[in-house]
């Protein structure tokens, strides 16, 4: 098991066991008030316990960032069929590794949250869906379950109050695709991890057809300290309706990379110089991925400036998405970035809608001929427009996550696209091999 050394300047909510070995068993995690925020909502109303989360305006940390509060109080109070918590914990986006700190250093924590997810909707039944290349974490999560069972505080009549909820981990296969709400049900229930048509919605249709809550595994461990504390005291650490604090992944080109946990709004220059020990080699910052591989691109002069809230970083036309914060420097080829980007979704698109599959597929081969100095005229023009074309026309968001940071690319550094047209093939790196197989 690895150790975990917090940063003095982070303010540590949902990491503040991280450096607390012992309360990755039962005993420790009771003694660091483990299952105290339980023990609270056992004794308040459902509608009690989605107001406090709605006050926190903890918004999702999976991607979407949707308020978290509002999505539980979507599922219809009385319903024939059986509701369902689930946890995501599939974490596959690129530049984005924070998930598995909680399931490592802090397992009880989820399986809190999702008890009191359970009892605000009326649900009786949870599942952690666990990617599949996390091995070593899915023992780490059966192992913590087995002894929440064995203790009582998962199963029937939980701490005596009536109350019964069950939870069982499962494994992904390494499907990106299975990350994606609907997608993931579908493979939850045994079948291929192709998206389903929305609405319905999770919330009134979801696993096996009953109401169901999705949530990321961040965004559920930080419910148990907000009903402990109150969704006030979480609200105060961010910016208005951008409740709390989250982790942020900060991968790149800097000196110190890593996962820090940080107020909403934090600047992104301290992140890089206070946390991050500045840029690698003393270079300048170039580009910017806020929150993950999927969503737009930054250039230096708007990234430098920016907070890192949900809407201050929409502002910019881009997301904070999944907390993946890449930096990027001044000796990056951005043709090259945006075709190893692409090489990741045409790899990972499920094939089930034909603008993703089949624009993934041209847009990965055109960026490869074009890097390596083939490109023709009038290549920019179909890059922009292939990506446009997947863009809105897909069941899930995966062709969205491909097309817009592309199009970020060939709009901030088009010149660069041009550069290599105009028979200067990447100034920085050698040319690229890849797999360009058909699927
Ligand atoms: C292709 C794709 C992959 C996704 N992968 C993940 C993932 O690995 N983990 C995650 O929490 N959300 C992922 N999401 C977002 C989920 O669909 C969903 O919005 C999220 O689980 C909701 O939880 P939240 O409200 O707590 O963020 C993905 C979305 C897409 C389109």
């Amino acid at each position: 098991m690895s150790s975990y050394t917090p940063h003095p300047l982070e303010v540590r909510v949902v990491s503040r066991r991280f450096d607390q070995p012992k309360a990755r068993t039962l005993a420790g995690y009771l003694e660091s008030d483990g299952f105290k925020a339980l023990d609270k909502a056992l004794a308040l109303t459902p509608d009690a316990i989605i107001d406090e989360v709605k006050k926190s305006g903890l918004r999702g940390r999976g991607g979407a960032g949707f308020p978290t509060g509002l999505k539980w109080s979507f599922v219809p109070k009385q319903s024939a069929r059986e509701k369902y918590v689930l946890c995501n914990a599939d974490e596959s986006e690129p530049g984005t590794c924070k998930d598995r700190l909680i399931l490592e250093y802090d397992p009880f924590a989820i399986i809190e949250g999702m008890l009191i997810a359970g009892l605000a909707i009326g649900a009786r039944r949870g599942y952690i869906y666990i990617r599949g290349e996390y091995r070593y974490l899915i023992d780490i999560m059966e192992a913590a379950l087995k002894e929440a069972r064995d203790a009582g505080y998962v199963g029937t009549n939980i701490r005596g109050k009536g109350f019964d909820f069950d939870i069982h981990a499962h494994t992904g296969a390494g499907a990106y695709e299975c990350g994606e709400e609907s997608a993931l049900m579908e493979s939850l229930e045994g079948k291929r991890g192709i998206p389903r048509l929305k609405p319905p919605f999770p919330a009134v249709a979801g696993f096996m057809g009953g109401p169901t809550v999705i949530n990321n595994v961040e965004t559920l461990a930080s419910v148990p300290p907000i009903i402990i504390n109150g969704g006030d005291w979480f609200a105060a650490f961010g910016p208005p309706k951008n409740g709390g604090t989250r982790l942020f992944c900060l991968s790149g080109h800097v000196n110190n990379q890593g996962v820090f946990e940080l107020p909403l709004g934090f600047p992104l220059r301290r992140l890089i110089d206070d946390l991050g020990g500045g840029m690698r080699h003393g270079a300048k910052l170039k580009a910017l991925v806020p929150g993950g591989s999927s969503t737009p691109l930054l250039p230096a002069d708007i990234a430098w400036d920016l907070a890192l809230d949900y809407d201050s970083v929409a502002k910019t036309g881009s997301f904070l998405g999944s907390g993946g914060v890449v930096v990027v420097d001044e000796n990056t080829c951005m043709v090259k970035f945006a075709l190893r980007i692409m090489q990741f979704y045409r790899h990972e698109s499920c094939g089930w809608c034909v603008p993703c599959r089949e624009g993934t597929n041209w847009l990965q081969l055109s960026l490869t001929r074009f890097h390596n100095g083939g490109g023709r005229d009038g290549d920019i023009e179909t890059l922009r427009e292939v990506s446009e074309n997947i863009l809105g026309r897909t069941f899930c968001a995966l062709g969205d996550a491909a097309a817009m940071p592309t199009l970020s690319i060939l709009k901030h550094w088009r010149q660069e696209f041009e550069d290599h047209l105009n028979g200067k093939p990447c100034p920085f790196g050698a040319k690229t091999s890849v797999a360009v197989s058909a699927h």
